[in-house]
């Protein structure tokens, strides 16, 4: 697969159906087309709870990813040209237990049997953003069939995309949409392809530069710009 810069995917994508995606790629305000059939949205996983942290672990309530969805969705309603990002949280039906060694053997079990783990949550109504409060409860997810910018969330689990994140891409009606990738990490981002394992999941979406944060280091100052030029880099704030 060749890669692209965020602008090169997002010009690649425009290109594919401009009578549709001009508001958005000449910095127009693109609405929703309804709460439940987005136009644009961002949709995370988080586990929170007891954390990695450094070499030991903190409690992270709300989580890193969370707290990052929360980030980009303030960036992105104060200085998006997309209009307001309708946020989404991925729950699976069976949560994850707090003890991290318990959650990494049931991940490992997940990804080695290829299991798609059941949600909690599918098709509906939206959250206005990702405040601490409205993502503590199981929410219904959207149709995405009509979603042109999906900003997609989650952890690095077990080198790799966690296997919620496959139940939701799988079982959502996502089209041709372009998908930024962000997710938080702990002990080495290196071995994971992001875009390879979303673009199988999305064979017809367009896999943006994915946007990948230290889960320590969400809550520092300096993460505010990183996630402002990312969003940037993709022509979705000026
Ligand atoms: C089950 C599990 C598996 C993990 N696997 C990895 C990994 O392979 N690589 C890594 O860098 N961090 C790994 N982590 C750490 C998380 O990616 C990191 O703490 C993340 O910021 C947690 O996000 P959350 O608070 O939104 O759930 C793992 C954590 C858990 C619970």
């Amino acid at each position: 697969m060749t890669e692209l810069s965020n602008d090169e995917a997002r010009e690649t994508f425009a290109e594919s159906s401009p009578a549709v995606r001009s508001t958005e790629v000449t910095g127009g305000a693109a609405l929703c087309v309804s709460p439940t059939c987005p136009e644009n949205a961002l949709i995370y996983f988080s586990r929170g709870g007891t954390s990695m942290w450094n070499d030991g672990e903190k409690l992270r309530e709300p989580g890193n990813t969370t707290r990052l969805a929360a980030v980009l969705s303030q960036i992105l309603n104060n200085d998006g040209i997309i209009g307001e990002i309708p946020v989404y949280r991925v729950f699976p039906k069976v949560p994850y237990p707090d003890d991290v060694a318990e959650a990494q053997n049931r991940n490992f079990a997940e990804q080695d049997s290829g299991e798609l783990p059941p949600l909690a949550n599918l098709p509906a109504t939206a959250l206005s953003h990702a405040s601490e409060e409205s993502t503590s409860s199981p929410q219904s997810l959207p149709d995405l069939s009509a979603c042109e910018v999906l900003l997609l969330g989650f952890p690095i689990w077990g080198d790799a995309v966690p296997r919620v994140i496959d139940t939701f891409l799988q079982s959502s009606n996502i089209g041709d949409a372009f998908i930024l990738p962000f997710c938080t990490w702990s002990m080495s981002p290196s071995h994971i392809n992001i875009e390879g394992t979303l673009g199988m999941l999305a064979p017809e979406a367009t896999i943006g530069v994915p946007l990948i944060i230290r889960g320590e280091d969400v809550d520092d100052e300096n993460d505010t710009t990183t996630a402002h030029d990312w969003l940037a880099s993709a022509g979705l704030v000026n």
